[in-house]
């Protein structure tokens, strides 16, 4: 029913497993529409009473959004991507059932910003996180500017995103990103563990607290200027230089243009 996920659902608990393993399950168009119709049956699936998001394989969660989209990409073009990616998070974090990331590998740019967009994470001492789009001449564009400043907050998102740099489990756990951090093998089954508790709570109580936490200091103008300036970087030659390097596999010669 999906090509790019595999989802499978025991006890109410819809296990949702990004499926791109030989990509990293990087983030392309197709995983985005999969998502948006996912969580549009999930919304009114009573069998469905919460999601767990991990990544196919051992070694990622998601690597990111798809890097190879990026080049046929106009600047006008641009904002619509970040607009389509921070819909569908969007659809995530306000779904009325609880959603948790089950971080199994790493979760980098959009990777991250999907983890942050589910209400809360798990991950396996084996995670790492970082917002490397800097790499490319980018910004985050689905929300990482906003999300991760609100998980972590301002001077330590500032580090991440402006260094790209790359932390593990135990690190994001002192930043307050993850709630706890695993053993790989004993992941899924911890969140499972912690989601079976919740379900056993009452359903609308569930739901309102989830709205409540959601609208917590919420404007939608940071989320704006995000997709305004992810779209003015497509005018510069550094992101196609920093996508094209990453592609041929060599280290990309910006000149700040
Ligand atoms: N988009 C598209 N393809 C990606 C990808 C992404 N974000 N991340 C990884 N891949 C692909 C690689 O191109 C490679 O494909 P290939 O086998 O066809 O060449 C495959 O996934 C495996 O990745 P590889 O880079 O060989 O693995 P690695 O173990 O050497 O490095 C990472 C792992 C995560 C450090 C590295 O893949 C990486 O830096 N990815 C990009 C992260 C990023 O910048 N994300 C933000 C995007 S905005």
């Amino acid at each position: 029913m999906y090509n790019t996920l595999l989802v499978s659902t025991e006890n109410g608990i819809c296990t949702v497993v990004i499926n791109r393993p030989d990509k990293l399950n990087a983030l392309n168009k197709e995983v985005f529409n999969d998502l948006d119709k996912l969580f549009d049956d999930i919304y009114h699936d009573d069998k469905v009473q919460s999601v767990i998001i991990t990544g196919a394989g051992s070694k990622a969660f998601v690597a990111g959004a798809d890097i190879s989209e990026f080049l046929e990409l106009t600047p006008a073009q641009a904002p619509g991507l970040a607009r389509r990616g921070q819909t569908v998070f969007d659809k995530i974090e306000n779904c009325p059932k609880p959603v948790v990331a089950a971080v199994n590998g790493f979760a980098l740019g959009g990777g991250c910003e999907l983890a942050l967009a589910c209400h809360f994470i798990y991950a396996s001492e084996t995670a790492k996180f970082g917002q490397p789009e800097v790499n490319l001449g980018l910004i985050p564009g689905y929300g990482g500017t906003q999300r991760l400043t609100q998980s972590c907050g301002k001077g330590r998102a500032m580090e991440l995103i402006m260094s790209g740099k790359m932390i593990d489990a135990k690190k994001a756990f002192e930043y307050g990103i993850i709630n706890e951090v695993t053993g790989a093998e004993e992941l899924l089954a911890k969140v499972k563990e912690t989601l079976t508790l919740i379900q056993s709570k009452a359903p609308v109580a569930v739901a309102n607290v989830i709205e409540c936490i959601n609208n917590f200091d919420h404007t939608q103008q940071g989320y704006d200027l995000e997709i305004k300036k992810f779209g003015e970087c497509f005018n510069t030659e550094d992101m196609k230089e920093g996508a094209s390097a990453f592609l041929e596999k060599r280290k990309p010669d910006f000149k700040g243009k």
